[in-house]
């Protein structure tokens, strides 16, 4: 007999050791975490208001996935708590090139043909030879997220057709943008769960903008476009109301939300490198949540049978911070969301009392999610002091500062303005008496 003869341990199950294991979910995390960022910071310039609000959902899932990612690699290499790009920085990089697309339709494009395949094609390889005794705690979250993968591009396949149908000017530049970066991504060995390799020659990337947050945000033309998006915004005479009139104020405001959706974005992207992790993980929860307030806005009017362009939607809040440092926005979303937090109980009673079931429960469940953002705001302002104090003001002078740009905007309302909101408010109003009646017609 043989001196060194030993069990044979060569099974399929030990194709990947825990080091290796934990580099190649650590490469899965930062190409996550660049798409998160690259989503966000485009919302404001993406006119189509269904893209706006449904991609703040897929940022939120790439956020647990991500989050899932990261715990898990600490968990791998511990007591290790790095996370560092290394050598998987050539694929990492292309990732980050998402954000830099010549335009909305071009990001789009490319999320669907190139990155969410790629990240899809990678979790599913990971999967077919995972190994459920070492390795189970991973296999839960990347099924969970082969699911939503599948599902998300679907659905940004339909997004880019639209988008593109709508913009056929743009496709030959989205095409363009999109080829290079699936060259890129080849040229470094791809997404897979072998290590990345510098690709040998640069592939330029037509049409490449360095990103820039829109100061101004993009408003889907369906809809009636307008600077205040209620009268009582700039016409002290006109009441907030109750009745059909509170209906419509609250899902007006509800869709309007639209703003939040695109500060939520704004400052995910412009506070990523600074605040890291922790900060992208609770601004894709925040962001997605007003991106439900929006659609529950847009989902109540529609059902009592508001066509888009009957419904008013506004920018004057977004408008307010143009050019200003993202902090600004920072405020405007945690004071102006969270400012009426108080009255969202007797709002929700009043739906009761009327019989509107679907506006109170939209209220109840908004009212859960500003008391989690009232935390995000007063938490990471907190941080951003620590970590930048010679450029965060104090949460008292951001508020003032919030208050007197909001002020300065509702101050620079012309009669026209007013004339306008008050005509398609009144239509509003008008309309939803003769579905009043109509419905208490039906009753009796
Ligand atoms: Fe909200
Ligand atoms: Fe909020």
């Amino acid at each position: 007999m043989a001196e060194a003869a030993y069990l044979p341990g060569r099974q399929a199950r030990a194709a990947r050791m825990r080091m290796d294991t934990a580099r190649i979910l650590k490469r899965f995390f930062f190409c996550e975490r660049a798409l998160i960022v690259a989503q966000s910071g485009w919302l404001a310039a993406i006119a189509d208001l269904d893209v706006k609000t449904l991609l703040p959902r897929m940022s939120w899932e790439d956020a647990m996935t991500a989050d899932a990612l990261r715990d898990r690699v600490f968990e791998l290499r511990y007591p290790s708590r790095l996370m560092e790009r290394g050598d998987d920085a050539p694929v990492i990089e292309v990732f980050e090139e998402a954000i830099n697309a010549p335009s909305a339709e071009a990001l789009i494009l490319s999320l669907a043909r190139v990155f969410k395949p790629a990240l899809l094609a990678a979790y599913m390889d990971y999967l077919e030879v995972g190994d459920e005794l070492a390795d189970g705690p991973t296999l839960r979250f990347l099924r969970v997220a082969v699911d939503e993968k599948e599902e998300q591009v679907a659905e940004l396949t339909a997004f880019a057709d639209a988008l593109l149908t709508a913009a056929p000017d743009k496709l030959a530049e989205a095409e363009a943008w999109t080829n290079a970066l699936a060259a890129r991504l080849d040229a470094v060995g791809g997404l897979t769960l072998t290590d990345p390799h510098p690709a040998a020659a640069t592939i330029e990337l037509p049409g490449r903008t360095l990103f820039q947050l829109a100061q101004r945000p993009a408003r889907d033309p369906r809809f009636h476009l307008c600077r205040y998006y209620w009268p009582d915004v700039v016409d002290k005479t006109f009441p907030y109301g109750d009745g059909v009139m509170l209906q419509l104020r609250s899902a007006v405001s509800h869709i309007n939300e639209a703003w939040a959706v695109e500060t939520g974005g704004a400052i995910l992207q412009a506070f990523a490198d600074t605040l890291d992790w922790e900060f992208i993980y609770d601004a894709a929860r925040w962001t997605y949540d007003e991106s439900r307030h929006t659609r529950m806005g847009l989902d109540r009017l529609r059902s009592w049978g508001f066509e888009p362009e009957e419904i008013p939607l506004g920018t004057y809040i977004y408008d307010s911070a143009y050019g200003q440092d993202p902090v600004v926005r920072l405020g405007m979303l945690f004071y102006f969301e969270t400012k009426n937090i108080g009255k969202k109980h007797a709002r929700a009673a009043a739906f009761e009392s009327y019989g509107d079931a679907v506006s109170q429960h939209d209220m109840e469940f908004d009212w859960a999610d500003e008391t989690i953002h009232a935390h995000y705001g007063s938490h990471w302002h907190g941080r951003l002091l620590e970590k930048l104090p010679w450029r965060i003001p104090e949460l008292e002078t951001l508020r003032q500062t919030c208050d007197a740009l909001v002020k300065a905007t509702v101050d620079s309302a012309t009669d026209a303005d007013r004339e306008d909101i008050r005509r398609v408010a009144e239509a509003m109003i008008d309309k939803a008496r003769r579905i009043g009646l109509k419905a208490a017609e039906d009753d009796t």
